[in-house]
């Protein structure tokens, strides 16, 4: 599935077609997570595509709690929903709806018609354009009303985007960042999951494959410290020739007003819509996962943005350029 997403119409009678459903299913497979581990079963069943986190996808060493497996669930979710709004369908949603099953994090049932907005069919477009973009990215900063957008994105997800701007809040956070780095290369746990996960041979469907990877990490990008695209690095030495190329993000993080599971799966739909906003509007995204990986320096993160949220995603965001898309499993329900 290298080119993961779905074309967007807009039917809405009657329950989806087989075509429908796969659809769907691809839609959620595009989601991000962590070392691109796909970390979810999907699968149509009575009537809805069902979420399910994937116990043995968990990366044990670097979200050792299933935090983040369970942000990219949730971003696999609002693709779904997106993606039957799209077609046409209300989209009826429950999260985590089995008590006694932690691992069911969502279902999305197609119901009766509804046309979609013209914004819902753009964000649908969004899904498979969206591409975790790890170029530099220039000085220009984003626009109020841009900034304004994505903080709405997350906010009609009941969490907050907080944009960090402050000179010295962006240092202390990419200190932060570094700290967090260090303490994970230092881990030999977390550098054998890296390396099951990035370049190994045997991925070709998940994961980096080798020839998309880059193993050691980059010296000269704060904010970057374990991005791996090799196709980055030879496209940031032409644009230096150019006079571009350092980095200067907007730095972004986002925060839920709660820390369980549940707040998790939210996060992630919130994560994922304000993605898709990005995208639709020409903004180039990529993560700094490490400080809140490392929960001692995710702590410090906390308290610098005042100790009452919980940060969930670190966002780094720019004027993007074309990105190499990542691999998707044949089967995201295996
Ligand atoms: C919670 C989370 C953390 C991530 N951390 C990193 C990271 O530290 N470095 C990186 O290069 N990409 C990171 N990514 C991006 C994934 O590698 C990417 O989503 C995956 O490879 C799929 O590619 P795509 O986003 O282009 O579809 C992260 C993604 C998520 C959802």
């Amino acid at each position: 599935m290298a080119h993961p997403g779905g074309t967007v119409t807009t039917q809405g009678d009657g329950a989806p077609s087989p075509e429908e459903v796969a659809t769907l299913l691809r839609a959620g497979a595009s989601a991000p997570s962590s070392h691109n581990s796909q970390p979810w079963r999907l699968r149509w069943h009575e009537g809805s595509i069902e979420v399910h986190g994937d116990p043995d996808r968990l990366l044990s060493a670097a979200d050792p709690d299933g935090r983040e497996l369970r942000l990219a669930c949730g971003a696999a979710l609002t693709n779904v929903r997106l993606a039957v709004r799209a077609q046409g369908r209300r989209a009826h949603v429950a999260l985590m709806p089995d008590p006694d099953d932690p691992w069911f994090l969502g279902r999305v049932r197609p119901g009766a018609a509804l046309p979609p907005s013209g914004w819902e069919i753009e964000l649908a477009a969004a899904v498979a354009r969206r591409h975790t973009d790890r170029h530099a990215f220039d000085h220009r900063p984003l626009s109020a009303s841009l900034r304004d957008q994505l903080a709405r994105a997350a906010w009609r997800e009941r969490c907050r985007l907080v944009v960090v701007d402050d000179p010295a809040q962006r240092r202390a956070l990419r200190e932060l960042t570094a700290e967090a780095h260090r303490q994970q290369r230092a881990d030999p746990a977390f550098v054998a999951e890296w390396e099951r996960w990035i370049g190994h041979a045997a991925r070709t469907e998940d994961g980096l494959p080798a020839a998309d990877a880059r193993r050691e990490p980059r010296g000269d990008a704060a904010w970057r410290p374990r991005d791996f695209g090799a196709a980055v690095e030879d496209a940031e030495r032409g644009s230096r020739r150019d006079g571009a190329a350092t980095d200067e993000p907007t730095i972004a993080v986002l925060v839920s007003y709660d820390d369980t599971g549940l707040a998790h799966v939210r996060a992630g739909e919130a994560m994922q819509h304000v993605l898709l906003t990005a995208t639709a509007r020409g903004v180039g995204t990529s993560f700094v996962a490490p400080p809140l990986e490392v929960a001692p320096v995710r702590a410090r993160v906390r308290a610098l943005l005042g100790g009452v949220l919980w940060p969930q995603v670190i966002l780094r965001l720019g004027w993007g350029r074309a990105v190499h898309p990542t691999p998707r499993r044949h089967d995201p329900g295996a």
